[in-house]
């Protein structure tokens, strides 16, 4: 297989174009012929244009690519190489919604052939490869898995909005359903990954490595969070202590902070998950997950507590200012941000709210959490919540706070980006 890639003879298909498909699809075409398959008609035709729909690789990315795009999964019978990267959220109780993942997987299987490979970067739970997937492709191609084709598992390790680690420079974890397919599936990757590859000793582990890089910084950011709930109530800032505790050199340097998006917050529900099936209760990853999910309810009632307690004002006409909606610094991304539930805790006490972005989509806002973005603030605030540390944001002057903030008002600073300014104005902060 490898060598028909690499020859031309055969081609890579990455199937779900987002975050993870694309740059990968991009960076094989610059070496390979590949077929982009997506299912949103909108995303296919704007990439046709070299434009990427999540904004987040500039048109010179599609240059000189040898690439296709299509919502037609028929031309899949022109590749070797299949990639599956489509979503693995969760669902309204927080468990796994696999129906991207296994419609993707039933699309693929339609038109499989003797031979192919199928390699899953979607992040599942250690199993989920084997016993979901593999299963579907065999009864939708009525081939067998090892003798007629080869599935993988591969995960992606992208950060989107970090300039510094990319796909190129990142070890790539690989797994094979067999020794064969191992080795085949880590040269092909080692054809866009300069920092090499590691080769996993089963897909079950490649799926377990991922699941736990993210739920290790999910649980260590709920400890954060904890200390800082705690802190608080003892009147200690908790990057005093953090500043403090990290001149020791084993001291690991983790935050307080909101955790949103479709990672860190979504995949230590499928470890659970898989978990509960085997009657063995995680508590650690689960009472992360609780911690880290109960701070945006946390922040906002510390805001409504710290602006009434001078007893000057009334709940009654209040104003904050939020700044920063998406579920990260310096990205567009939107979903699962936890700065919804700042605003929605604000606006259950009739709280007037205002919220900017410099970087969301003004309609995906509205049509996710049916909150109105402001291009500018509006008149003076009794608070601003600066929940999202955006580059546009760091750096602001006591100055640019004083313009919108109320004599006497509030600075909440979720993210500990202005502690310089703590004496300027009533402050707070994780
Ligand atoms: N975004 C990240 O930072 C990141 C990092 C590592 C791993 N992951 C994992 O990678 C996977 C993909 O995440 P993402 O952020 O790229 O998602 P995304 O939502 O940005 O992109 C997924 C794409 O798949 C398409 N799609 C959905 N169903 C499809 C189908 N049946 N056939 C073809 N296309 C389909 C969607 O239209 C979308 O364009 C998830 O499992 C995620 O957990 C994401």
């Amino acid at each position: 297989m490898y060598k028909e890639i690499v020859s031309g003879k055969e081609k890579v298909a990455v199937v779900g174009l987002g975050y993870v498909g694309l740059p990968l699809a991009l960076e094989f075409a610059k070496k390979v012929d590949v077929i982009g398959v997506d299912v949103n008609e909108g995303h296919v035709a704007k990439l046709w244009r070299g434009e990427d729909p999540n904004g987040e690789l500039g048109s010179d990315s599609f240059l000189d690519r040898k690439i296709s795009f299509t919502t037609n999964p028929a031309e899949l019978k022109g590749a070797k190489f299949i990639i599956i990267a489509v979503p693995t959220p969760v669902d309204k109780y927080n468990k796994p919604d696999l129906k991207p993942l296994l419609t993707a997987t039933k699309s693929v299987g339609k038109y499989l052939k003797k031979g192919d490979y199928v390699v899953y970067e979607s992040t599942v739970y250690p199993g989920c490869t084997e016993e979901e997937c593999v299963p579907l492709l065999e009864q939708m191609s009525g081939l067998k898995c090892g003798p007629d084709f080869k599935v993988g598992y591969s995960p992606e390790r992208i950060n989107p909005g970090d300039l510094e680690h990319s796909l190129q420079n990142t070890i790539k974890i690989v797994s094979g359903c067999d020794d064969e397919s191992l080795e085949e599936i880590a040269k092909t990757y080692e054809l866009v990954v300069k920092a090499g590859v590691h080769r996993a000793p089963a897909m079950k582990v490649a799926e377990a490595a991922k699941i736990i890089e993210n739920t290790q910084r999910d649980v260590n950011i709920a400890l954060m969070n904890e200390l800082s709930i705690l802190f608080n109530r003892m009147n200690i800032n908790t990057y005093d202590v953090l500043n403090a505790a990290g001149t020791k050199w084993n001291f690991m340097k983790f935050s307080p902070g909101l955790v949103g998006g479709h990672c860190i917050g979504v995949d230590p529900y499928y470890l659970v998950h898989k978990a509960a099936e085997l009657k063995y209760h995680t508590q650690m990853v689960a009472s992360g997950r609780f911690v880290n999910d109960s701070m945006g309810g946390y922040i906002a009632k510390q805001t409504v507590k710290r602006i009434l307690a001078g007893g000057k004002a009334s709940l009654e006409n209040l104003r904050v200012l939020v700044m920063g909606v998406t579920y990260k610094e310096n990205v567009s991304d939107i979903r699962n941000s936890k700065v919804s539930d700042i605003v929605n805790e604000l606006v259950s006490y009739n709280i007037d709210v205002d919220v900017i972005d410099p970087k969301a989509d003004a309609h995906e806002v509205l049509e996710e959490y049916n909150i109105q973005i402001q291009k500018e603030p509006v008149g003076l605030y009794h608070a601003v919540i600066v929940a999202v540390s955006h580059k546009e944001y760091v750096g602001l002057s006591a100055d640019e706070f004083r313009k919108l903030l109320m004599p006497g008002g509030l600075l909440v600073d979720v993210r500990g980006i202005y502690r310089s300014l703590s004496k300027e104005f009533k402050y707070w902060s994780l």
